[in-house]
């Protein structure tokens, strides 16, 4: 079905219980994402890093479904920050993501609250987070708007605070997939944020982050997956595979994602941190 709207609308009505199937699709894929930004740095030591009194407060910016800290659960965080309690603030506009993030998380994750705004909408009465992390997560924030939220981000830190977000870079699928689907399909549509435009706002609050950038790349042969997954990177499910392969720069692109009876997409991806100046 075609959705109307800005790319933000198109994205909060996808993270949605009607859109459960198409976020399934999406997983079978991305799910990599989560891999790799896990296994790219030590984040128990971030956590335990920036604690105080055994506990550690953080606040999960555009939480979705609770991917980033299922994995850290997976591999081990619990044993790796054994005596630290992670409390972790749940925050986005979308309710289904917010329950499917809670449903989810378990040792070494508490609850302590909920958060249904938008990062740009966040009251600055919310605040000094140990931690702040933002994974996959700011795409749909219009560009024009990114400063803002990250700088509502970046307020919501304590002094000396650790700061990340993971965000694919204009070099990645999800950039070069949903520019070539905007030009070809939807020219009236706001475009995503990039990893670079995520750097720039962050500069422009104040702080100076680090970059490590990861390259790996993600693929299916079942073509039912790979079009659920490409409708989901654009929130768009009105465009089958058949016509994406067969119009404008989304055909040309996809011509080059081919590998023997599927598709295979390049991703690279920043892993952006910093700390609040003390
Ligand atoms: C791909 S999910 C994030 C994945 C998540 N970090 C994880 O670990 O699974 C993107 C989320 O961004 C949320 N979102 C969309 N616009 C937003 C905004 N302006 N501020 C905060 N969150 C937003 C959506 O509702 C969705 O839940």
């Amino acid at each position: 079905m075609s959705r109307p709207g800005t790319t933000e609308q198109r994205s909060l009505a996808h993270w949605a219980e009607d859109g459960r199937a198409g976020m399934e699709a999406f997983y079978a894929l991305a799910i990599e994402d989560y891999r790799q930004m896990v296994a790219a740095r030590d984040w128990a030591a971030d956590l335990r890093g920036h604690a105080a009194e055994g506990r550690v407060r953080v606040l999960d910016v555009a939480c979705g479904s609770g991917k980033f800290p299922a994995e850290l659960q997976r591999r081990g965080l619990a044993e790796a920050v054994a005596g630290t309690r992670v409390e972790i603030d749940l925050l986005d506009p979308s309710p289904f993501s917010i329950a499917e993030a809670r449903s989810v998380l378990a040792a070494p994750f508490a609850v302590r609250a909920e958060h249904e705004v938008r990062i740009q909408d966040l009251p600055t009465g919310v605040g000094a987070f140990d931690v702040a992390w933002a994974t996959h997560a700011l795409y749909a924030v219009p560009p024009e708007e990114i400063g803002a939220g990250i700088a509502r981000m970046v307020g919501a830190q304590r002094p000396g605070g650790f700061g990340a977000i993971v965000h694919a870079t204009s070099a990645s699928h999800y950039l070069r997939f949903a520019e070539a689907f905007r030009t070809t399909f939807a020219p009236g549509s706001v475009p995503f944020t990039s990893a670079g435009q995520v750097r720039a706002a962050l500069a422009a609050a104040g702080v100076a982050p680090a970059v490590t950038t990861l390259r790996y790349d993600v693929g299916n042969a079942d073509r039912a997956t790979v079009e659920g997954f490409l409708q989901r990177c654009v929130f768009d499910d009105s465009v089958p595979l058949e016509r994406m392969e067969a119009e404008g720069g989304v055909g040309a692109y996809l011509a080059g994602c081919h590998d023997g009876d599927g598709y295979r997409f390049s991703q690279v991806v920043d892993v952006i941190t910093w700390e609040v100046a003390a």
